[in-house]
């Protein structure tokens, strides 16, 4: 299938070239680079020995969408552009709201004016909110706690919606839990721009001497060892995920929901263990209060995944901290 990949220059995006490229898809891509480079598509290139056509664009700009449509015959989208910050979109929610909808409407109308009526769907599990109980199935109630969450919610419901009035659409959104890794050869890896959010790259900061410690957000949350516990997934997997969607969205009509993770729960401190123990380094770090927002516990059931994508995570903890580490190091 030709496939147009938004955000295809991020880090699962890119992730999700390699792995599409790989399958024999064929892809086109447009990013805007506001939190990724135009390298990391070189990248992909070289890693694949496949060319594509890359498209510099805002999906704002309805006129750029448009033409990517008319000089291209699409099959599906797979949709990872978007802002996905949660302290930045706390603080700037209109820009969150303005580039997320507005930029996944006009996306989406476009693929209706052109009759392009499949879209894979970057969402998130913190759709899910404060679960009651983990592990957390897709029936799970939904509720948000910040503006980025709730753009990914109400572009769910956006699709949804499109699904009931239009029953030609499919729709699968893809639940990620939590993102960690690099591609093996190092040449893709997570790249933020700016100061990073994630646990796992201001983990390497520490572990690199580019800050004092480590901040662990609490050690007074009711789990295991005390600090906030996460299904770390490893992005290779996910960008497989990605390519099983792809399969069953040929076949299938409507809108699914389905959560990529592990199902396997890990502390921050576990992390912190598992990073050491594999790369010979030691992550400096302190407990300090609780970061207002956070579960204490998050992780996946993954049986819908099994079941309708023949999906699984497959690497570990280990992997993905050695993986992560080695792609900064390539990077020095
Ligand atoms: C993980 C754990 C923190 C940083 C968010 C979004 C989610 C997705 C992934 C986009 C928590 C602890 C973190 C630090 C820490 N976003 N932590 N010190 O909050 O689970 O999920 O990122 O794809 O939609 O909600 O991920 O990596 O920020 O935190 O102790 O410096 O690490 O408290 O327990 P989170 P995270």
């Amino acid at each position: 299938m030709n496939i147009l990949v938004s955000g295809g220059a991020g880090f699962i995006g890119s992730h999700a070239c390699f792995e599409l490229l790989d399958a024999g898809h064929d892809i086109i891509v447009f990013d805007n680079y506001y939190n990724s480079s135009p390298e990391a598509l070189a990248n992909v290139e070289e890693l694949t020995g496949k060319s594509f056509k890359i498209y510099e664009c805002d999906m704002l700009d309805r006129a750029s969408i448009e033409k990517i449509f008319e000089e291209n015959t699409i099959d599906a989208v797979i949709h990872f552009a978007g802002y996905k910050a949660v302290g930045e979109s706390v603080a700037k929610p209109l820009m969150y709201y303005n580039n997320n909808i507005t930029g996944t409407v006009i996306l989406l109308e476009t693929m209706a004016k052109y009759n392009v009526k499949k879209i894979v769907f970057s969402s998130s599990a913190t759709v899910y909110g404060v679960p009651e109980t983990v592990p957390i199935n897709e029936s799970f109630p939904l509720g948000v706690t910040n503006p980025y969450g709730r753009t990914k919610l109400m572009i769910e419901d956006i699709l949804r919606d499109v699904c009931v009035s239009d029953k030609d659409w499919s729709v699968v959104i893809l639940r990620y839990f939590n993102p960690v890794g690099a591609h093996a050869s190092s040449k893709l890896r997570e790249n933020p721009k700016g100061i990073p959010n994630n646990l796992m790259p201001r983990l390497i900061q520490a572990a690199k001497g580019e800050v004092e410690y480590l901040t662990v957000f609490g050690d007074d949350y009711p789990t295991r060892d005390g600090t906030g516990v996460r299904d770390y997934i490893h992005v290779v997997d996910l960008a497989k995920g990605h390519v099983k969607a792809i399969d069953y969205i040929a076949d299938n009509k409507g809108a699914i929901e389905i959560n990529l993770g592990t199902g396997n729960g890990c502390s921050v401190l576990e992390l912190i263990k598992t990073f050491e123990k594999v790369n010979g380094v030691t992550v400096p770090h302190k407990i300090v209060e609780r970061r207002p927002g956070d579960v204490a516990e998050c992780y996946a059931d993954p049986s819908l995944a099994k079941e309708l994508l023949g999906w699984s995570a497959v690497l570990g903890l280990e992997e993905m901290c050695r993986d992560s580490w080695r792609a900064v190091m390539y990077e020095a």
